[in-house]
């Protein structure tokens, strides 16, 4: 049922059809059951019309040979009351069954009357005169008229029935006054009735199917082209530009396939004079950057030479020669930058897969950092459940990534431990690097992987940070098939979790290490 629903609400054609057959359906409903009671009102009519003459023209008959027999003997009169019952309860070829029910009523009515009046009340078909309307009786009784009334009587041997009852007051010579009645059933009436309700069912259901099925071939001829723009619209998203809609008609259908072609042809034009833009704007970066090598080289070549005779110079110039080799270093480091980001740019950057220690390679790092930096008083705690955690990936990237997690908590840490956990899995390997300095926060969170963000870039320019580190970091894990995720909450510190597959190239499953650690406040 829920499916059912739901295909509704997402299909256009299935809305459109459910729509126009409940529509239908009341308007079918609404003429049906005008059609119904105008045609049963027209049955019933015709057949009160006829059994009324019917009996009409019984009566007539019975009451013109009782006339006739007026004086007779007794015995005639028997008889002709017998044959007045068999000719007035003959049924005709439209008719059910046909009862009668004679009744005397009031003998004082027969004024000369010598001999003890015989009674000739009669019943057939074993009806119960019991449920006969009083009402009628009591007109039948009074009245010089034909009677008649609707009915439901009971028989001693049937179940009850529906019935027409026509009545009329009667004399027979040297008896009296009698009711006479004729009881027609209407066991026909009401099968032609219901054949009637039947057959204007499956009318209306055959319409409403017919409506259906007309809704879905004219909603179709609509649907099919909408159908077709999402589909090619779902190939835009997936960077395909080369679909476009068929064109065939000129109706408002074609005008929205032109309309979404042209936009289609533009939007593709657009993109790839982006898509130059940008191209030529990594080859700028590439050429640059290579370019600049050659002369830097030369610089740092002359710059060691002076800085080997630093003694021999007085000191302000000595200094001059060791800030300009560190300024080097760094300009060095940058170009490495930039150089690997051309690269990821250029789709050229490959993995080289190792099989390594990733403890040792820790433990190298912090040994490196903490051994450069004199001035940082942080600790590095590192904490894994085995001595070593072998892995294979490309060493040269995963080095990178952690020693830019390391140097950047040892910058942030403001001399508290920096804390890192290593957890492994079955299928991936997770390195989790937490200070609790400054932390970040979590409106910037998202732009610490962008390149040349700083969150204080002139603290930054102080410890020399260009702010490329952690997207190249992030490039370098994608390059895994892994992940980078960052955490951070102001005075709380920050978090960032490196997650790799065990095996370079392989899919990671999960985060071993979540992000948001576990010291943390839920509540804050
Ligand atoms: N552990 C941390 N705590 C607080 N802020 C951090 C932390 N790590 C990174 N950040 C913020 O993210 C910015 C970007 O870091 P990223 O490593 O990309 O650049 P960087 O360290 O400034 O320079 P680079 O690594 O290129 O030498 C940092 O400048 C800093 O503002
Ligand atoms: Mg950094």
């Amino acid at each position: 049922m829920n499916r059912i629903v739901t295909k509704v609400r997402t299909s256009l054609a299935s809305k459109v059809i459910v729509s126009t057959v409940l529509l239908s359906l009341v308007v079918v409903w609404i003429t049906g059951s005008a059609l119904y009671s105008q045609l049963s009102a027209g049955v019933k009519q015709v057949n009160l019309e006829t059994s009324l003459a019917e009996a009409r023209s019984s009566f007539f008959n019975a009451q013109y040979q009782f006339l006739l027999v007026n004086g007779a003997g007794s015995s005639i009169i028997t008889k002709t009351v017998q044959d007045i019952i068999i000719s007035s309860t003959a049924v005709s070829l439209n008719q059910d069954r046909k009862s009668i029910f004679l009744s005397r009523f009031g003998s004082d009515l027969v004024p000369d009357s010598k001999l003890v009046a015989i009674d000739y009340s009669t019943v057939t078909d074993e009806l119960e005169v019991s449920s006969f309307p009083t009402e009628l009786r009591k007109r039948v009784r009074s009245s010089d008229l034909v009677e008649y009334q609707y009915a439901t009587v009971s028989y001693k041997n049937r179940e009850d029935a529906d019935v027409l009852i026509a009545g009329r007051r009667i004399a027979i010579p040297d008896s009296g006054n009698y009711e006479m009645y004729l009881v027609y059933s209407l066991t026909n009436q009401n099968t032609t009735l219901s054949l009637i309700t039947t057959s204007l069912l499956a009318t209306g259901v055959a319409l409403l199917f017919l409506i259906g099925l007309i809704t879905w071939l004219v909603v179709r001829q609509v649907v099919k082209p909408v159908r077709e723009a999402a589909r090619i619209a779902q190939q835009f998203t997936e960077g395909d530009f080369s679909q476009r809609m068929q064109v065939e008609s000129s109706d408002e259908i074609a005008t929205l396939g032109t309309a979404f072609n042209d936009m289609a042809l533009s939007l593709e034009s657009q993109i790839s004079r982006l898509e130059n833009l940008s191209r030529v704007q990594q080859r700028f970066v590439s050429d640059v950057s290579h370019e600049l090598r050659t002369p830097l080289t030369t610089l740092r070549m002359a710059s060691e030479v002076i800085y080997g005779q630093r003694e021999k110079f007085d000191p302000t110039i000595a200094r001059s020669s060791e800030l300009l080799v560190a300024q080097l270093d760094r300009f060095e480091g940058l170009l490495e930058d930039l150089l690997e980001i051309s690269r990821f740019d250029a789709e050229v950057a490959v993995l080289e897969p190792s099989d390594f220690d990733l403890v040792a390679l820790i433990k190298r790092c912090i040994a490196d950092l903490l051994g450069n930096e004199i001035a940082h008083q942080s600790v590095i705690n590192i904490d894994h459940a085995t001595e070593q955690v072998m892995i294979k990936a490309d060493i040269r990237r995963v080095e990178r990534i952690l020693r830019n997690l390391l140097s950047n908590a040892l910058d942030h840490a403001e001399d508290k431990p920096v804390d890192v956990k290593i957890v492994l899995t079955e299928t991936e390997v997770a390195v989790g690097v937490r200070d609790h300095g400054a932390g970040i926060e979590p409106s910037v969170l998202s732009r610490v992987f962008d390149r040349f963000w700083r969150a204080d870039p002139s603290r930054a320019r102080v410890r020399g940070g260009t702010g490329l580190g952690l997207s190249i970091a992030l490039e370098d894990a994608r390059l895994h098939n892994g992940e980078l995720d960052a955490w951070g909450a102001p005075g709380f510190g920050a978090h960032f979790v490196m997650t790799l597959p065990r095996i370079a190239g392989e899919q990671i499953g999960g985060r071993p290490i979540r992000s948001q650690p576990v010291d943390y406040p839920q509540t804050v």
